[in-house]
């Protein structure tokens, strides 16, 4: 295997007649009715609990895809001992060793298990292929291939100082166990979670969205496919709350990785606060949590690139990536083509099952969220400061879809301009052309958050002026492009604010937070 600068995984194109498309076509009909029953998997063995919940999909939730066994204190524990077993051959592995195994994980998925990675993520979280197909299959394997480089890199570079003296920096791992707890929305990023801190010689205690776990614990499989030793990663399906409280009180936490809401982030922050005497070490707390993504065109915008950048940006998975462009902020003499592009645009998605390939709209995740989506479009109808122009109504009654919505918000705090919705919902505001610069201060000061954003303009000054009044509010921030689709290898992922820790995924800044660093000084007699 090759430690260099990887490529990134192409993406498959689907086209009818082809291959992949044959192969997605036939795992998909395999696992609409396969129903297995998914284990905890702790030290390499699968634990069964007999405290069975359901996996249904979100475009039929009366289709039950899986029951899973669920952990509770006692294995939890079992989880603990036996990560803490696995860590001391695990840090002694060179990280060449620890690399191979992953680096056979990606050749794995590219080559073999593609198809069931993505079935399994289009079926258990309601993306279409082409979503599937960049998250489960690409992603997942630049991630593998690119962490497994960036760590490479750190460990080469661990620096040897001195003449009478051999000092060096030796990257020890966090001493402990690292706890992941992983969203729905990503295959790539329950990876990513899990293969950040593992990667640096860190073991893990997963505790996976139950809304993911289909796709969670066949990733799981291909790992301990390619090798990966019993204990590493222990892979613990479970509610919440016992789960967490398990964890934390366990003195040999030493750090979360956690992508989420706020409310559960800021509330593991402060259990951990809570609990801070037991603790062997400080434990490092690296989290995403929310996103308000906006979308600013200035007067010099080129209309088509703004408008399919609006649509992809905003509808693309419904909405559901942290990434998800879900406010807007319009020139007046651009919006009446805009209005016109984005009405028409949605008004031509084709919305429905995942198994039906043209669909580009799916279903959203659950009843929850559903009937919070309906909730916000309920109070745009209801209020005087905003206009629905297009979309506005759900069906719960198969799945839970609802339809591509988009709002004029008159007002520009209007509340769908301000809080994460989580969904297909856009809110526009329209801006007098000649207030540029005071609407860019207010799209700064709209949200609390700060995950990623794009400004849409041809003129390099408004360019230059937006980069610098929006300095802080995106952590990723694109120009004439959607603020969703972050590559990794070359738009590392985070941001900050009410946004996480921007501990930037996909780079070797977010390798170095699972190291515990120690200077070595050997004097030369
Ligand atoms: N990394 C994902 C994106 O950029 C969330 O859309």
């Amino acid at each position: 295997y090759s430690f260099s600068q990887p490529c990134n995984e192409p993406v498959l194109g689907y086209l009818p007649g082809s291959p992949e498309r044959a192969a997605l076509e036939a795992e998909l009909e395999r696992q609409s009715s396969l129903q297995p029953e998914i284990p905890l998997i702790i030290g390499g063995r699968p634990v069964r609990t007999g405290r069975l919940g359901k996996v249904t999909m979100p475009c039929d939730h009366g289709h039950l895809l899986a029951t899973v066994h669920r952990a509770g204190a006692t294995e939890v524990r079992q989880a603990i001992d036996a990560a803490l077993a696995a860590r001391e051959d695990w840090l002694n592995l060179s990280y060449h060793e620890r690399g191979a195994i992953f680096l056979k994980a990606a050749e794995l998925i590219s080559k073999r298990y593609r198809a069931l990675l993505n079935a399994a993520t289009m079926l258990g979280q309601g993306k279409n292929a082409f979503q599937a197909e960049i998250d489960a299959a690409c992603e997942v394997i630049d991630y593998l291939r690119f962490n497994v480089h960036f760590a490479s890199r750190i460990y080469a570079d661990q620096p040897l100082m001195g003449s009478d003296s051999i000092n060096r920096m030796e990257y020890r791992p966090l001493e402990g166990f690292v706890f992941a707890v992983t969203p729905f929305n990503f295959t790539a990023i329950a990876l990513n979670l899990n293969l950040a801190p593992v990667l640096m010689g860190n073991v893990t205690i997963w505790k996976p969205a139950s809304t993911a776990v289909l796709s969670s614990y066949y990733l799981m499989k291909v790992l301990q496919e390619a090798g990966l030793p019993d204990g590493v990663i222990n892979f613990l399906p479970a509610s919440g709350a016992e789960l967490t409280e398990t964890v934390l009180d366990d003195p040999n936490l030493a750090g979360i990785h956690f992508t989420g809401s706020n409310g559960v982030f800021n509330a593991l922050w402060r259990g951990v606060a809570n609990r801070l005497d037991r603790y062997r070490s400080y434990p490092r707390l690296v989290g995403e949590t929310g996103g308000k993504d906006f979308v600013f065109a200035h007067a010099s915008a080129d209309i088509a690139a703004l408008s399919t950048g609006i649509l992809r940006g905003a509808f693309e998975y419904q909405g559901q990536k942290c990434s998800a462009a879900s406010r807007a902020y319009i020139p007046r003499s651009l919006w009446p083509e805009v209005r016109q592009r984005l009405v028409e645009g949605i008004q031509s998605m084709k919305m429905g099952d995942v198994r039906d390939l043209d669909c580009f709209v799916n279903a959203v995740i659950d009843r929850k969220s559903f009937e919070s989506i309906q909730g916000y479009v309920e109070k745009a109808k209801a209020s005087p400061d905003a206009k629905i122009l297009a979309g506005g109504e759900g069906d719960a009654s198969t799945g839970y879809f609802f339809r591509p919505t988009l709002i004029e918000a008159l007002d520009p705090r209007f509340v769908t301009m301000e809080e994460e919705i989580f969904g297909p919902v856009m809110t526009v505001y329209v801006y007098e052309d000649e207030r540029f610069e005071e609407t860019l201060h207010l799209c700064d000061r709209t949200s609390p958050y700060a995950l990623t954003g794009a400004v849409f303009a041809q003129d390099r000054y408004a360019f230059v002026q937006a980069c610098r009044t929006l300095r802080y509010a995106a952590g990723n921030f694109y120009l004439n492009d959607k603020p969703t689709g972050a590559m990794v290898g070359l738009q590392p992922f985070g941001g900050a604010r009410g946004s996480g820790t921007n501990d930037k995924a996909g780079s070797g800044l977010n390798l170095l937070r699972w190291v515990s660093p120690r200077t070595v000084k050997e004097t030369l007699l």
